[in-house]
């Protein structure tokens, strides 16, 4: 399956919280607590949350759509380190964004269609005048750390980050965007 992947629409709300729910968990340790994580979910990936997203003018918020309409992946961009300053002592290229989620559904899991959307995120991000791009991932998520360590992202350091209560510890990526003269 090819997504169409597009800047997200107010329409999109509830398929973009939907998918949140869904994947979120996936990109957590094991033994986080159940609680901590619908906790996290109930309060920044609910669809009010996907609305201010929408309406942030620091934000981009991206949408794969599948044949039928379906909302399967979703990139969610901010400018510079305002999505976490503590990261951005470690952050080499400036100007920077960050990207504060990259999520696609289990079923496009394993088929070139992350690519795809890294690609598009890329492109943007270049387009913007940005230099680097910046994100965290946990250090037990070894498969975003592999597909992104085969997309460019190079470590940078830790931090830490709250989970419904629960402090986890994240790896920090940087990839250098600039265009090529
Ligand atoms: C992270 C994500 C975007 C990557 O997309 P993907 O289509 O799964 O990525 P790919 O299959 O192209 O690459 C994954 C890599 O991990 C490897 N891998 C697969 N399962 C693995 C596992 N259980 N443990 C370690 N590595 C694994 C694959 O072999 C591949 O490695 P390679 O590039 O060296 O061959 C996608 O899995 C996803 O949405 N995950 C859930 C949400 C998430 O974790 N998002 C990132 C939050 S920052």
């Amino acid at each position: 399956m090819t997504l169409t992947i597009r800047p997200a629409l107010a329409t999109d709300v509830d398929g973009l919280s939907a998918l949140a729910a869904l994947t979120f968990p996936l990109a957590c340790p094991p033994d986080l607590p159940r609680a901590s994580v619908e906790a996290f979910v109930r309060d920044s990936l609910g669809p009010t949350s996907f609305r201010g997203y929408l309406e942030d003018p620091t934000h981009r918020l991206l949408a794969g759509v599948g044949p039928d309409g379906d909302v399967l992946a979703y990139a969610l961009l901010i400018e510079g380190t305002a999505m976490d300053e503590s990261c951005a002592r470690v952050i080499s290229s400036r100007p920077t964004v960050g990207v504060s989620k990259f999520y696609l559904h289990p079923c496009l899991h394993g088929s070139g269609e992350a690519g795809r959307l890294l690609d598009v995120v890329i492109r943007l991000a270049q387009d913007s005048g940005a230099r680097s791009l910046w994100l965290a991932t946990n250090v037990a998520n070894s498969r975003a750390l592999a597909f992104y360590a085969r997309s460019g992202f190079e470590r940078r350091g830790h931090r830490d980050f709250m989970v419904g209560g629960v402090r986890n510890l994240d790896v920090v990526l940087e990839r250098p965007v600039q265009r090529p003269l």
